[in-house]
């Protein structure tokens, strides 16, 4: 069962290891602050030497927050060990945590007590399992763990104070005092333990690798590489036809402000202090004099804010401006409560209006006013106006200007520009909604797909992870409407029970996954998910859900066939109980649903990731894939290009990689990180039998409201900036195929340097056209000759490249060109030749 997770540890690369000693070693284990984690100090003659970290918090918020204090380790009888410590000084859970040698750990649980401070916890093993001790506000108290660490009693007072279990051992390291405990381990031991240790430097050493610093570190490669290609084009294997897709997640402003086209911004009212601690429900809004805001008799019980207007003029800012195009028609749109005559404006930046329109408002219950606007001509930051024509009091909410020349013109539909360069990568699935945006920041935020459809106005809007506002004016309709537009598979992401690990702490001050949605509200948690598949697929003459679908306008099916459950969770045992509960009603409920599970943050060998394929390997039939997520260096993609080779015949499921990207200290893709990222599709082409799909991330980012680098696409409010890594995107998208023809690239005699991870090449077929791409990638700073046997190309061909000989450069963009020489790649190239 544990086959694979072995196999994946050898996923790092494998390095001789250093000598081990003979002899047992005495070891120290402690923490030399809260910031810094498990370490370990080996003793030698002339003193406590370092070794290096074990483990580090996992708990609660981002940064500063996951701390650990006075950790207390013990071994079992089998020789694992179990180690507890404090997270903070007030949160009723302490960290508890599991290792077979010291070296590989299963994630943190933080087990829930009745009280509200849990110090000082000590572990020492008992009958049947733990005993965990701890100080708090009200007294000594003890909990008793299984032995497998993953379930824990209420916890119960302890009578008497039991000093020596406080007792711990002293180390001078580094010339500080520290406190720890003191362990004899094997030989056997320590020699993994050192071995660890050497990989991780070893890894550290390859990961550095820049291209960047060619000019020196390769100084010495002036001449052509020459390399031979060679291909079996009778050796074909079937592989996924769906590797290219997108990641849509609403962060740095990618969904309101961004892809969906409204330009009013906070247009319901509905900011406040949740959403950024300076926000209130008149942010972006301007007026002379105070603007009132009322809650009573709402257009909703969703939206309960809105503003009265008497005399005093309003205004809107929009998203950093309101950008208009001359003679564009726009649509204005406004709910008023009350009898009342309205000016609507739009002023250019100098103060000119250049378009309006009379409103007149009927009275009583709340009524939605339309008009037309359209100005005379261009601004890149105007306003939209509000000027009372009369002295009556009315409530206006849901105030909204939207273009009519949206993406393929749909109403309440996308920014055009900015849809169409996605369309443009032919993506083959859309990931949605996100990310931590999926499983929220804290139980309450947790995204409920549900709260997104329907009327604008009825819709929940909420505060997003990402320190801003949601609107969830792009809800789950649109999001499958655009699938549809752009002929791409709908990837809806649904938390599982559990929101993001990095939460703050919620009132009873449990931060990270809080202990997942209580057990008794998961029946109806699931049934939500049901809802969403129904919702998607049934029939609107059958089932209530369709029928919401059909009333928004889609009676037909939209054909869901894949759902997503959480988001690189930490797979701890909340998680897992929650996840298994979540996917065997699935299967049951919906057998022709297939289920993509998760494997947390970081790649191998990441305690997250061993479980959760741990995890998989117990239950197989729980998932169809798993969500793989890593962001990693230019060096690590260029020496981890044997990644999915390793999987082969060994992973109980797909993998989809769902979130990754390859970066540089310049934060923003350029070059460099563009052919590590084309050299590893093509690594991942030859594995398309065991990887599904693929999806770089993020995609969108606002100028001025970055949360997050590197992203595919920079836009403003009137330009959008394609990257690098969109081209790499776009050409292995655009030029992809469901069939992988076997190849052999070997480079020839450069002195004694392997430069093989700088050279890749791909083939690929559709077998419905019959077409075959041929890619090829050049990461050196000088030319590459393939000479390629196995096939004949055409004496010429007009292909597509990217030639990004500046390395740093940002801009690089792939060109058709029409060559005689198409195997021979200039320095710092990408061709894809189709034939
Ligand atoms: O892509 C940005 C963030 O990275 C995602 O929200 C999250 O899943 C990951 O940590």
């Amino acid at each position: 069962m544990r086959a694979f997770a072995r196999l994946l540890l050898s996923v790092a690369v494998a390095l001789t290891s250093a000598e081990a000693s003979a002899q047992s070693d005495t070891v120290f284990i402690y923490s030399p602050g809260e910031h810094d984690g498990l370490h370990i100090a080996v003793k030698k003659s002339s003193g406590w030497r370092h070794l290096g970290q074990l483990c580090s918090s996992d708990y609660g918020p981002w940064g500063s927050e996951k701390r650990m204090y006075n950790p207390s380790l013990c071994r079992a009888d089998d020789g694992s060990w179990r180690l507890v410590f404090q997270v903070n000084d007030h949160s009723p859970v302490f960290a508890a945590a599991y290792s077979p040698d010291l070296v590989t750990w299963r994630p943190q649980d933080y087990p829930r007590m009745s009280v509200g401070q849990c110090q000082d916890p000590v572990v020492r093993p008992a009958e049947d399992g733990f005993n965990i001790y701890f100080h708090s506000e009200e007294g000594i108290r003890m909990t008793h763990a299984s032995s497998d660490f993953r379930t824990f009693t209420p916890d119960f007072p302890m009578p008497i104070y039991d000093l020596p279990l406080w007792r711990c051992d002293v180390a001078t390291i580094g010339g500080q005092r520290m406190e720890g405990h003191q362990f004899v381990l094997s030989a056997d031991e320590m020699g993994k333990i050192r071995n660890h240790f050497d990989r991780q430097a070893a890894e550290a050493r390859l990961s550095a690798e820049r291209m960047h610093d060619d000019a020196q570190t390769l100084a010495w490669l002036q001449e052509p590489v020459a390399a031979t290609l060679t291909v079996d084009l009778a050796r074909e294997k079937p592989i996924s036809d769906k590797l290219i897709g997108i990641f849509f997640e609403d962060i740095s402003y990618a969904a309101d402000g961004g892809l969906y086209a409204e330009l009013i911004q906070n247009r319901d009212f509905e900011y406040s202090s949740r959403d950024r601690r300076e926000w209130s429900a008149t942010t972006a809004w301007h007026s002379a004099g105070d603007i009132i805001i009322a809650d009573t008799n709402p257009l909703s019980p969703q939206n309960p804010h809105h503003a009265i207007v008497s005399t005093d003029t309003l205004w809107n800012e929009g998203w950093d401006g309101i950008a208009l195009q001359q003679g564009g028609h726009y649509d204005f749109s406004m709910f008023v409560r009350g009898k009342k005559c309205f000016r609507i404006e739009l002023r250019a930046s100098d103060g000119t209006t250049i378009a309006q329109a009379t409103l007149k408002a009927k009275g009583k219950g709340w009524r939605r006013y339309e008009a037309v606007l359209t100005p005379t001509r261009a601004d890149s930051s105007a306003q939209l106006v509000i000027i009372p024509l009369d002295k009556r009091q009315a409530a206006i909410d849901m105030v909204s200007l939207f273009p009519q020349a949206t993406f393929k013109g749909r109403k309440n539909g996308l920014r055009k520009d900015l849809a169409e360069t996605i369309a443009a990568l032919h993506p083959k699935f859309v990931r949605f909604p996100g990310g931590c945006m999926s499983h929220g920041q804290g139980l309450d935020n947790i995204y409920r797909w549900h709260e997104t459809i329907g009327p604008l106005w009825e819709r929940k809007p909420d505060k997003n992870i990402w320190h801003y506002h949601q609107t969830r004016g792009l809800g789950f309709y649109e999001y499958f409407l655009f699938c549809e537009d752009i002929g791409a598979e709908p990837l809806p992401v649904l938390a599982a029970g559990v929101p993001c690990q990095n939460s703050a702490a919620n009132a009873e001050g449990i931060a990270g996954q809080q202990g997942g949605i209580p057990m008794d509200e998961m029946a109806a948690y699931i049934d939500e998910l049901c809802h969403l598949i129904e919702w998607a697929n049934a029939d609107p003459a059958t089932n209530v859900w369709a029928r919401r679908r059909a009333e928004a306008g889609h009676p037909e099916p939209f054909h869901l066939k894949y759902l997503g459950i959480g988001n690189e969770d930490i797979i701890s045992t909340v998680f897992e109980e929650r996840y298994e509960m979540i996917a065997r009603a699935l299967r049951e409920r919906h057998p022709e649903i297939k289920l993509c599970g998760t494997v947390g943050p970081f790649h191998a060998p990441s305690a997250d990731y061993q479980e959760g394929w741990d995890f998989i390997a117990r239950h197989p039939d729980l998932q169809y894939m798993t969500d793989e997520h890593y962001y990693e260096s230019t060096g690590w993609f260029l020496h981890h290009r044997d990644y999915y080779d390793k999987y082969k015949g060994a992973a109980p499921c797909k993998v989809y990689l769902g979130e990754w990207a390859a970066s540089t200290k310049a934060r923003r893709p350029n070059v460099e990180t563009a052919l590590a990222e084309a050299l590893y599709l093509t690594d991942i082409e030859r594995n398309g039998d065991v990887v599904e799909m693929t999806s770089y991330a993020p995609m969108l980012c606002k100028e001025g409201h970055h949360n997050w680098d590197p992203n595919m696409i920079y836009f403003t409010n009137t330009s959008v900036r394609t990257t690098p890594a969109y081209e790499v995107q776009r050409l292995f998208s655009v030029y992809s195929g469901d069939r992988y023809v076997s190849s052999e690239l070997r480079v020839h005699g450069v002195a004694d340097a392997d430069l093989s991870h700088r050279v890749g090449a791909s083939l690929v077929r559709d077998s419905k056209t019959g077409r075959r791409c041929l890619k090829l990638v050049n990461a050196l700073p000088v030319e590459l000759r393939v000479d390629v046997g196995g096939v004949q190309l055409p004496a010429i061909v007009e292909c597509e490249q990217f030639n990004g000989a500046a390395i740093d450069d940002q801009q690089g963009r792939a060109e058709v060109i029409k060559t005689d020489t198409p195997t021979i790649l200039p320095p710092y190239s990408i061709r894809v030749i189709e034939f």
